[in-house]
């Protein structure tokens, strides 16, 4: 197979992680007989400096080109990058922001598993740890509160800002189908996650994944309350199967859930379209603090890197001996200093670029 990737370094340690993934990617190709073309363009901080604007008509029509879009972090350091003196829609995130809509990637995947190596760096009680999880979030990424309207104003000599929540029917049931879709081929549970006891958008999210259930009678939908699941994925996670949510909740939840999974560093995410189109990000940022220092954890993106070949280009055994590979160095104990325990026994501490060698030596057919 030939394929085009286009690939979005990005800021901070975007440019690094995204190094190793394509690395793997490479090392994937010549494994398994598929070339990969990868073509680089700049989009957040970087691109503002080149451009004066965070995503340029270009960049848009170099992703859309493409077969899919890896992608590594963008964005600086609120208050002290120099980006954030512009104008909020000319800042990096706008770019991130605008790149999502304007390639209609409504569906964002982010699956939080507990590698069994991990146990030691996941936050909760052992007992909970010990049982493991295995979460597939499904969240909304092109409506919300991240599109509404919003402005600030003065009324009355005080200033007050307004940001709006706003759902359509068609955005809800879009995102329910691809829950169903994807809970039919895992645990066959659904948890739609809203704020239902004091939203409207949320009475009708709720009320379309009712309806939605309906073709779908093999899958167990429960509803919960966000502030609740919030608490309920922190006392036993190993409850859910695959949750989906809005946009801004489950930006919030899936920070939790990566927290409680070892590291942010560990998360990968898919943001897709109803067809192979799909761009693949880690969930965490662009970490500034620890930019070029090759000590960033290159795996959430190694494991977008899988989920790009699983989603977009329907690669199952490729996809799986990235994973595989994963599971393999972190059972030998190599370990970026995210996820490193705190005696260290045994265990072997890697540079961003060391673990992207060590996955790609690992990589079977
Ligand atoms: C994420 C990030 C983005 C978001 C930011 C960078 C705009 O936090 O992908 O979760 O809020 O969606
Ligand atoms: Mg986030």
């Amino acid at each position: 197979m030939n394929v085009k990737i286009t690939t979005i370094p990005g800021d901070g340690i975007g440019p690094e992680i995204v190094r190793e993934a394509v690395k793997v990617l490479n090392k994937v190709g010549e494994v398994f007989g598929h070339e990969f073309t990868f073509e680089e363009v700049l989009m957040g901080g970087c691109s503002i400096d080149a451009y004066g604007v965070p995503l340029t008509d270009e960049t848009i029509e170099k992703c859309k080109a493409a077969q899919a879009v890896l992608m590594g972090s963008i964005g600086g350091k609120v208050g002290q990058s120099k980006w954030y003196e512009l104008p909020p829609e000319k800042r990096p995130e706008a770019g991130l922001l605008k790149l999502r809509k304007s390639l209609g990637l409504f569906c964002n995947l982010r699956p939080a598993h507990l590698y069994p190596e991990l146990k030691k760096a996941c936050p909760l009680r052992e007992s909970i740890a010990e049982q493991g999880f295995d979460v597939m979030m499904v969240r909304e990424l092109t409506g919300g509160l991240y599109f509404g309207a919003r402005k600030t104003e003065i009324v009355d000599g005080e200033e007050v800002a307004i940001d709006t929540l706003e759902y359509h029917d068609y955005e809800i049931r879009r995102i329910a189908k691809k829950a169903f879709e994807i809970a039919m081929k895992r645990g066959r549970k659904l948890t739609s996650v809203d704020k239902a006891n004091v939203l409207d958008s949320s009475r009708l999210w709720r009320k379309i994944f009712a309806e939605v259930s309906a073709d779908y009678p093999e899958v167990q939908l429960e509803n919960a309350l966000v502030d609740s699941t919030a608490m309920q994925l922190v006392r036993n996670p190993g409850q859910f199967d695959v949750v989906a949510t809005e946009n801004m909740f489950g930006d919030i939840l899936s920070d939790e859930m990566a927290e409680i999974a070892g590291s942010l560093g560990m998360l990968p995410s898919a943001s897709l379209r109803e067809d192979s189109f799909g761009l693949y990000e880690p969930s965490g940022g662009s970490a500034p603090d620890i930019a070029g220092m090759n000590i960033a954890n290159p795996l959430a993106t190694i494991l977008s890197a899988a989920m790009l070949l699983r989603y977009s280009l329907n690669l199952t055994d490729e996809a799986d001996a990235i994973e595989n590979a994963v599971s393999s160095a972190l059972a030998q104990g190599f370990r970026t200093g995210d996820i490193m325990d705190e005696d260290e026994n045994g265990l072997t501490r890697l540079h961003t670029d060391e673990m992207g060698d060590k996955i790609a030596e690992l990589i079977r057919k």
